[in-house]
């Protein structure tokens, strides 16, 4: 037992001491990670809990609900909504914001939350997460959806837990990103990854190539110059990772560097993307920017988007400073008609990638 150990508790009080009714963010943030150390024994029991497969739902976005999308979903609600903290929940997994029930008190938070991310991998044993972003909610009445649009920039606090082989919790209230690893015997978050720093140069890429022939142009660029390695434009050999679980993408970034992309594609063009704003993209991209990292629609900083849906899928580019900014300029360089696929070697006529597809 290490009894100086930072607590999670400890170090919100610590971060928080100082600003006025901010004792209630550090409160809400205690009770979301009181739900976390639930779903995370929900999830660690596996076959045994009898938690795994889908129930006969889908969510608001079509997808079949898992068992454990809707646990969690429960978990989240159960531990925020009674304290006075919260004036409103949004979750993936409900199509209006959840209204707090009469008898408990409302507080000056809105908590936006992916239950369960990456949720398909929980059959197969792969690492999922919960992703949570809270905004500020000013006024005594009954938040209505447009409450939640608010850009990420007005995000007050955002984080993930990851269940892997350790469940951890990784969190921003805007001093800087913090990993805190669960210490299950005593059941106490503990802090054991302080200002995590995101090296602004990677060799890591991460994106589901099999959507290959759908991305833009500037995707294409950037994907075959890594591919190329040591012989193409980049002049070094890049690595390629796809997990599909997007927490546990983002966690090895903050861990290591990369890049991931979740970009703008063709595949269905009645969605702009396939991951969430609210839930998924802002939150995500608060803690990498925090982390020195970069976040990025490809065509704007995320957390500047001018939210219009609470379920509204978005383009995302997120990682190593230099490689995101790289991206953005293959975009702004594609938009203007500057990104000359003749003159590189990668792009000409006897390429695979031939002209026609920079069209
Ligand atoms: O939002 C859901 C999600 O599961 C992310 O966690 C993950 O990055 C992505 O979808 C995987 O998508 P695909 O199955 O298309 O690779």
């Amino acid at each position: 037992m290490h009894l100086g150990r930072t607590t999670l508790s400890k170090f919100l009080i610590q971060q928080l001491q100082d600003a006025g009714d901010q004792g209630k963010l550090a409160a809400l943030l205690v009770d979301v990670a009181a739900a976390v150390k639930a779903i995370s024994a929900m999830t660690a029991k596996g076959a045994l809990g009898g938690f795994l497969g889908a129930i006969d739902s889908h969510n608001v976005q079509g997808e079949q609900q898992k068992k454990l999308d809707v646990l969690a979903n429960d978990a989240m609600v159960a531990s925020t909504e009674w304290g006075g903290l919260v004036a409103g929940l949004a979750s993936e997994e409900l199509d209006d914001p959840y209204v707090i029930p009469e008898g408990f008190p409302r507080g000056p938070y809105l908590l936006i939350f992916d239950p369960l991310d990456g949720s398909s991998n929980t059959d197969v044993n792969v690492s999922v997460g919960t992703i949570f972003s809270v905004l500020r909610h000013d006024s005594a009445e009954q938040p209505v959806v447009g409450d939640y649009l608010q850009p990420g920039t007005r995000q007050v606090a955002a984080g993930y837990a990851i269940y892997g082989p350790a469940t951890m919790l990784v969190l921003s209230v805007g001093k800087g990103t913090h990993g805190f690893t669960l210490d299950r015997e005593i059941g106490n978050f503990i802090l054991t990854h302080p200002n995590l720093a995101i090296p602004e140069d990677t060799s890591e890429f991460a994106i589901n190539t099999s959507n290959a022939r759908f991305w833009e142009p500037p995707v294409h660029r950037y994907v075959t110059e890594c591919q190329a390695g040591k012989a193409g434009e980049r002049g070094r050999d890049f690595n390629m990772r796809w997990i599909a679980s997007m927490v546990a993408e983002v966690h090895r970034i903050l861990m290591r560097g990369g890049v991931f992309m979740y970009p703008k594609d063709t595949k269905d063009p009645s969605k702009p993307g396939r991951l969430r704003l609210m839930y998924e993209a802002n939150p995500i991209a608060m803690l990498i920017e925090q982390a020195g990292g970069a976040a990025s629609t490809g065509r704007q900083r995320l957390t500047e988007l001018r939210p219009e849906q609470l379920h509204q899928r978005v383009p995302v580019i997120l990682g190593s400073k230099n490689e995101v900014l790289r991206i953005e300029r293959y975009h702004a360089e594609h938009a203007s008609g500057h990104d000359r696929p003749y003159d590189s070697p990668l792009f000409n006529e006897r390429s695979l990638f031939r002209a026609r597809e920079f069209n």
